[in-house]
């Protein structure tokens, strides 16, 4: 039993599902009030007139899109659990992550039990009452997601430092996460000992909560905190995208911002972490091969959906040897780079061989300066009327730039030039 005197608005067409979700809630909620709503056309302007706290959106509607729904449904209600109910079938967790990007707090499959049902209105209602709680004291994480089409270009560099600048600057708790399950890096480049790791918040199944994150996580020299990948020599764990969106949502709650070393392949996990982030960051390299696979990648991502404002693109190693220039980039591309890191070899591996980050053993130097800069540009763009203290709430503003609105405006990338 998980909740008193709840509202929830079922919008479905099937009358099966209805009959399955009222079972579900009589077994999992011990006073609640369910609205049906059968005709989907009607069901934004029922939402807005009933305000329920929970609405389930399943994705069998007769004559209206559930993305569609869900999105409108989020914008009238904003404090709603708007949850998506979907067909187990090999595109539910794509059609699952659209309904993230278009607002909706989670999904769930069928066939739906009351147990699932039971745990994850349970997760979310407490979540939404720390949620509140943290938003009076001025706490709405940001996700900011590092990832490449290839390794080696400086996603674990630029996740640390950035992580790091950025509670600097701003003063407010950061996290850092380590989601390159094939090829972590963060626990050695910090010089972090811990024997715990994110796989001790799957074994908990779907009830996350905050103690148990915080106990999890490794605290740095730096003020930082890190959630760090698994072993990879160890036994797999699979991290699901549900998982994923969990514990994003959780870590919005409790952190000013939260960084994402993303990992390779980019697979449903990566998707999940890249779907739940205010910005994605893709770092290529000044050379050809690397672009054309940048290019192909950007494709990946806007076909999915994300606007462009919600990408930048930077150059690491801009000033290497041979490398092709920013412009050249921008052309081959047709896209403007938001930023560039200098290449700095030698201080770079200084800086991993004795695991102390360069934006904090160095206060000079060109790369330190792009840093400082890169950091800037993020903080303006992601609150925009200025930093963002425990003790100065993020506007509404800023709190609109956490995730994808779904307002989709795709770039040309135009043809790859000979
Ligand atoms: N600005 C830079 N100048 C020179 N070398 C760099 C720079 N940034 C990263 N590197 C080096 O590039 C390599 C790959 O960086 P890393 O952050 O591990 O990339 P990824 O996480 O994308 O695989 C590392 O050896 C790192 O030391
Ligand atoms: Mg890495």
């Amino acid at each position: 039993m998980v909740e008193k005197s709840l509202l929830v608005m079922l919008i479905s067409s099937d009358e099966t599902v209805r009959r399955v979700v009222e079972h579900a809630l009589s077994g999992s909620l011990e006073d609640y009030q369910l609205d049906v709503v059968g005709q989907p056309s009607l069901a934004s302007l029922r939402a807005a007139e009933l305000r329920p706290q929970v609405v389930i959106v399943d994705d069998y509607l007769d004559d209206t899109g559930p993305i569609e729904l869900i999105r409108d449904v989020s914008r009238r209600l904003p404090d709603a659990i708007v949850l998506f109910l979907v067909e187990t079938c090999p595109e539910a967790i794509s059609a699952a992550s659209q309904a993230v990007m278009a607002g909706a707090k989670g999904f769930l499959t069928k066939p739906l039990n009351a147990r699932d049902l039971a745990t994850h209105l349970g997760d979310l209602l407490g979540r939404d009452r720390a949620a509140r709680n943290r938003t009076r004291e001025g706490i709405e994480g940001h996700v900011i997601a590092f990832c490449s089409p290839k390794g080696g270009t400086g996603r674990t560099t630029m996740a640390i430092n950035t992580a790091i600048g950025l509670q600097a600057v701003t003063k407010a708790d950061v996290a850092l996460i380590d989601a390159d399950y094939v090829s972590p890096a963060i626990d050695v480049s910090l010089n972090i000992h811990t024997q715990h790791d994110v796989t001790d918040l799957l074994s908990r199944g779907s009830t996350l909560d905050e103690e148990l994150v915080r106990s999890v996580m490794a605290r740095h020299a730096s003020g930082i905190s890190a959630l760090l990948a698994p072993s990879p020599d160890g036994s797999p764990e699979r991290i699901s995208a549900a998982h994923v969106h969990r514990l994003l949502a959780l870590l919005k709650d409790l952190f000013g911002w939260i960084v994402v070393d993303v990992g390779l392949p980019l697979d449903e996990t990566a998707f999940a972490f890249l779907d739940g982030a205010g910005l994605v960051v893709v770092s290529v390299l000044p050379e050809l091969v690397g672009l054309r696979n940048a290019r192909i990648m950007l494709e990946h991502l806007y076909t999915r959906g994300y606007p462009d404002h919600r990408i930048w693109v930077v150059v690491n190693r801009a000033t290497m040897t041979g490398g092709i220039s920013q412009r050249d980039i921008e052309q081959r591309l047709h896209l403007h780079v938001h930023h560039t890191f200098p290449d700095d070899q030698p201080l770079v591996t200084h800086s991993v061989n004795r695991g102390i980050p360069l934006i904090m053993s160095h206060r000079r130097g060109a790369l330190v300066n792009a840093y400082n800069k890169f950091i800037d540009k993020l903080v303006k763009e992601m609150i925009p009327q200025g930093i963002e203290t425990k003790e100065s709430p993020a506007s509404t503003v800023a709190g609109q730039g956490q995730t994808f609105d779904g307002r989709v405006r795709r770039p040309r990338l135009g043809f790859w030039p000979d």
